[in-house]
């Protein structure tokens, strides 16, 4: 088995390597700033965590690599304009969207996009950050260099998120995980919570939106000749989607697959890019994924059977990922009593994402 070199190394590329283990597949994450000379690039394929990267000794090496995987794809889904421009021309309803280039588009832009707006970074906003709602009037304390910077979105009034996994390989195969349903607050992702496809409650339903997303992520993967695990996030609008965001790599809302299928999306993404068998993942049990963020580790958690902790033995900071909860079972009913166990486990702040994961497993 080809060894693979992950470019950054936060959690996802430890997870990476973590998923290659059993498999004998060495995954090495890499941090951008590594001596080229100490990282075995060049025989290994390369993978990323991260959408983008400065230049460095080491990311000018790679950036000749020919084991690059999907190398020339990050550049156009990292920045939202040619992210939005695809999505487009491929004919896939995200939100309705124009360039911020100049002050003086506001009027027809709130006359174009209604007068709720939010204001994205074209490049480098992650968790929330780098985003504005903006009503008419909050547009002047818009800081002035966000101009030729910035996308304008109409701010959709979505009855809920979701997001769908999928992988695509050399040949041309796609698979794909059931949707997950995301709760996120301040921008950032607190919990997702998925149903394996033949038990889901509202079952017509379900399937026509799984059949919906399958759709739009397989014409953008193969428009984009794409291999590995792209996630796409949408929101849920009447009984449509509409895509949020894409992103080219393995993602927050896909964490549930370490414990809620046989194959999780971090193996899924190393078998897509090293060329190995890619079945569709089974998932056979409900699963319910709560992300840690900027809270310490408590072991209490580990008193609870149903309780997978991964933690990222980050430092821990406010807003910070650093660990997350993933809970897998047949019985919904357990379920949800272990939810209703972890509420006095955690800071008050998880109670109403807690609550929502427990209603969502209706
Ligand atoms: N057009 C919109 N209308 C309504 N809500 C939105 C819109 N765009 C973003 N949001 C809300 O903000 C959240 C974060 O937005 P988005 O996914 O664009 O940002 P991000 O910072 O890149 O997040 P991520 O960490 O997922 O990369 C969304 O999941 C959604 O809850
Ligand atoms: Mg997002």
């Amino acid at each position: 088995m080809k060894p693979v070199c992950v470019l950054g190394n936060g959690q996802l590329g430890r997870m990476l390597r973590q998923a290659g283990e059993p498999l004998g597949i060495t995954v090495y994450p890499v941090g951008l700033d590594a001596e080229p000379e100490a990282v075995p690039y060049q025989n290994s394929v390369i993978t990323a965590e991260i959408e983008r990267w400065p230049e460095t000794a080491l990311t000018q090496e790679l950036a000749h690599h020919k084991a690059f995987a999907n190398r020339d794809i990050f550049p156009r889904l990292a920045d939202r304009l040619p992210q939005k421009q695809l999505m487009d021309s491929l004919g896939l309803a995200t939100a309705p969207w124009q360039l911020l280039s100049d002050t003086n588009q506001w009027p027809q832009l709130f006359s174009e996009l209604g007068n709720f707006v939010i204001v994205k970074r074209r490049i480098g906003g992650y968790d929330g950050r780098g985003q504005w709602r903006i009503r008419p009037g909050d547009e002047t304390e818009l800081p002035a260099d966000i101009y030729g910077e910035c996308i304008a979105e109409q701010a959709i009034p979505f009855s809920g998120e979701v997001s769908l996994i999928g992988a695509r390989n050399k040949n041309g195969d796609c698979v794909f995980y059931p949707l997950a349903h995301n709760l996120h607050q301040d921008g950032i992702l607190r919990a997702s919570v998925v149903f394996p496809l033949e038990n889901y409650p509202l079952r017509l339903q379900h399937y026509h939106l799984q059949q919906q997303a399958e759709n739009m992520l397989s014409a953008i993967m193969h428009e984009l000749k794409y291999v590995g695990v792209m996630a796409m996030e949408c929101f849920i609008v009447d009984d449509n989607l509409l895509i949020n965001e894409l992103a080219p790599r393995v993602h927050n809302s896909g964490h549930w697959t370490q414990n809620g299928a046989s194959i999780s999306q971090f193996e899924l993404h190393l078998r897509a890019i090293l060329d190995l068998p890619m079945p569709r993942p089974e998932v056979t049990k409900p699963s319910v994924m709560i992300n840690l963020i900027g809270t310490d580790i408590n072991t209490q958690w580990l008193s609870l059977p149903l309780v997978h902790l991964h933690w990222y033995e980050k430092e821990v900071r406010p807003a910070r990922k650093v660990g997350h909860l993933n809970l897998s079972h047949f019985d919904k009913n357990e379920l949800k009593n272990t939810l209703q166990k972890l509420i006095p486990m955690l800071p008050s702040e998880y109670q109403s994402g807690l609550e929502w994961a427990q209603e969502k497993l209706i």
